[in-house]
């Protein structure tokens, strides 16, 4: 039954034909989306990349054709040969490029068969992520998973257009490399050379592109995956793309006008959206006090206030006695919805807060003049007059608190200004809100290790104005560095670089990085700081994240062609899996661990 393509050339895709072709002669080839034998004619919608035409069967016109249409089933591959012909009125369907005709055909060669699908090649199924991963090939063959791949190309196309007009070198950089310095775990490779040495997979090019600016190409980008062992989430993977890049002898402005110019230029290709710029700026203190954390989504407003001050020496001790231990108190109010609220749902949502690691979380509904809540009766009436002057609060307002460490105040509400977001609808899902958050803290003080770490990278340059305090009140120092926000997700951070080894040590000094530690760990970059290094800085976008929020899609998963699970398994090829004990002699490695 299967036959060669035989001198056949395509001549078209299915999905690009349109009236303008009527009366031609065409070849396509392509998968058989679905068969409908109506006795008489059989109708076979045929799909390829571009899309699916009907192709019809008519015994009167070949009998063998239509004997071979009658053999298809799902998936099956084949090449036809016929006309393209104009659908009669009743049958034309206004959804599709090709709806307003189809394929006579005058000839059929039947390539190949398929095994019965596990789940049908449609937008809709309703199967475990884990057989859609192993079935990836399967899986991209459904609408939407093709077309967030080929969007992915676009972004990717209109990123290097960009750069490439604006002065921008693509260079490469090793994957085989060392450490670099992102924080995450490495994901190590064994050198078989160098027995007991180990590469390591980058977490980011960060060393070599500074390294390249110091080697002078001025201004290098590249679009380049990078790996970090960490814990999985919907947009985390423990391999990534980055677009990556660098530029000399620039300031903060310069590369957020590139960025900006550069996402101006993808969502025009990509999407044909204006994009307007620049974008919005927020400091990271008034991010943190207003949002509670650096990523805020400010499609909506439901904005924190800090209410410590009222609090400062309340009698009600969950307040009280929580400030005394260093911490604060903060509200959010939730204007008019207090009728929606019923006991079991705040009793729900406390519990929520808990789950985050709050103590409680207290509630007062307001309704006319009166305060229903576990609280009021602990409350002096200057803490009452206190909050309706800060809070404004009205008729059908729901007000909560949290009291506790900032940290764990700011997690506990804006999870959960994100969680009354979406309950309430309050987010205009047609927004694209961008974002930069600047003035972030040079250091921070890792409370279990009692010493400064660097918030970025220990690359990050200070604020040239706050070096006075280094020494004094380092947590004052600001960091020349800057992320950029979309609709509440971190796509992309950067900075400015140390480009004097001199900051550079006062630096490590700070971290408490020994001088022989840092040179074992950065030794290269540091001794290229003292060869003539130019002030340079750069950014890094998530390439995964910014086409899922492109792509409207819910997790990156559904943008990378074969991304891992949440245990960081790849369910087509099964990796990780074991190796032969040969491969691991040669590595003079040995396992020791049961096999599963
Ligand atoms: P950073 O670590 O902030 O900066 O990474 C830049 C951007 O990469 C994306 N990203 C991820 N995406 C998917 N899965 C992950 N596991 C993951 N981790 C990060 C985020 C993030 O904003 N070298 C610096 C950049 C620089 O300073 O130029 C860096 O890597 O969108
Ligand atoms: P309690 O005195 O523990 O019964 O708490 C009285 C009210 O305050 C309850 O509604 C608790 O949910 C709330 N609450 C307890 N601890 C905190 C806290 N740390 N922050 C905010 N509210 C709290």
């Amino acid at each position: 039954m299967l036959e060669l393509l035989g001198d056949w050339k395509r001549t078209d895709y299915c999905g690009s034909l349109g009236v303008e072709d009527l009366e031609r002669e065409v070849i396509l080839m392509g998968w058989v989306q679905s068969k409908r034998d109506h006795g008489g004619l059989i109708f076979v919608d045929l799909r390829d990349r571009e899309g699916i035409i009907q192709v019809v069967y008519n015994p009167q016109l070949n009998i063998e054709a239509h004997q071979k249409a009658g053999l298809l089933k799902d998936e099956w591959i084949v090449a036809v040969k016929g006309t393209v012909t104009r659908r009669p009125q009743e049958t034309i369907n206004p959804n599709i490029k090709t709806g307003e005709i189809e394929i006579t055909v005058k000839e059929i060669r039947i390539l190949n068969t398929s095994k019965v699908l596990p789940f049908p090649i449609e937008n809709e199924i309703k199967v475990d992520e884990l057989l859609r991963l192993k079935y990836r090939f399967l899986d991209l063959r459904r609408p939407m998973m093709k077309e967030n791949l080929i969007l992915r190309h676009e972004i990717a196309s209109a990123t290097r257009n960009y750069l490439n007009s604006k002065g921008f070198i693509e260079l490469e950089t090793p994957y085989l490399t060392r450490s670099t310095p992102e924080g995450a775990r490495d994901f190590l490779v064994p050198s078989r050379l160098n027995p007991g040495e180990f590469y390591a997979l980058p977490q980011s090019p960060q060393l070599l592109k500074q390294t390249l600016m110091i080697s002078g190409f001025d201004r290098y980008y590249q679009i380049v995956r990078c790996f970090r062992d960490e814990d999985l989430r919907a947009d985390r993977q423990p391999e990534f793309t980055q677009i990556d890049l660098e530029m000399s002898f620039v300031s903060e402005n310069d590369v957020m006008e590139i960025v900006e110019g550069m996402l101006k230029a993808i969502f025009k290709q990509s999407k044909e959206i204006d994009i307007p710029t620049p974008f919005s700026r927020i400091r990271y203190d008034e991010a943190m006090l207003k949002y509670g954390n650096d990523k805020p989504d400010t499609r909506f407003g439901l904005e924190l206030y800090d209410i410590t001050e009222i609090f400062m020496n309340s009698g009600f001790k969950v307040f009280g006695d929580a400030i005394k231990r260093g911490g604060i108190v903060k509200a959010l109010n939730l204007k008019g919805k207090a009728s929606d609220f019923s006991r079991k749902e705040l009793d729900d949502l406390v519990e929520f807060a808990k789950s985050l690691g709050a103590k409680g979380l207290a509630w007062i509904k307001v309704t006319g003049d009166e305060w229903q809540s576990p609280i009021t009766k602990f409350l002096t009436e200057t803490e009452k007059k206190g909050l309706q002057n800060t809070l404004k609060t009205e008729d059908e307002d729901v007000i909560f608190f949290t009291a506790d460490s900032a940290h764990t105040v700011n997690l506990v509400l804006s999870t959960l200004r994100l969680r009354l977001g979406e309950r309430f609808n309050l987010i205009d899902q047609s927004k694209l809100s961008f974002l930069w958050v600047v003035d972030f803290p040079l250091l921070d003080f890792d409370e279990t290790e009692k010493r400064y770490v660097a918030m970025h990278h220990p690359f990050t340059s200070p604020k040239e104005e706050d070096l006075g305090v280094f020494d004094s009140s380092p947590e004052r120092v600001r960091a020349r560095a800057y992320d950029i926000v979309l609709n509440g997700v971190e796509i992309g951070g950067g900075s400015i670089r140390i480009h004097r080894s001199d900051i550079q040590q006062k630096l490590f000094d700070k971290i408490g990085l020994e001088p022989e530690e840092a040179k074992k760990k950065f030794g290269f970059l540091l001794e290229a700081l003292e060869f003539g290094a130019p002030p340079h800085g750069g950014i890094a976008l998530g390439l995964d994240r910014l086409v899922m929020l492109i792509a409207d899609a819910d997790s990156i998963r559904d943008v990378i062609a074969f991304p891992k699970t949440q245990k960081g398994v790849c369910p087509l090829t099964e990796a990780p899996s074991p190796v032969d004990t040969k491969q691991l002699l040669e590595l003079k490695i040995r396992v020791d661990v049961k096999e599963k």
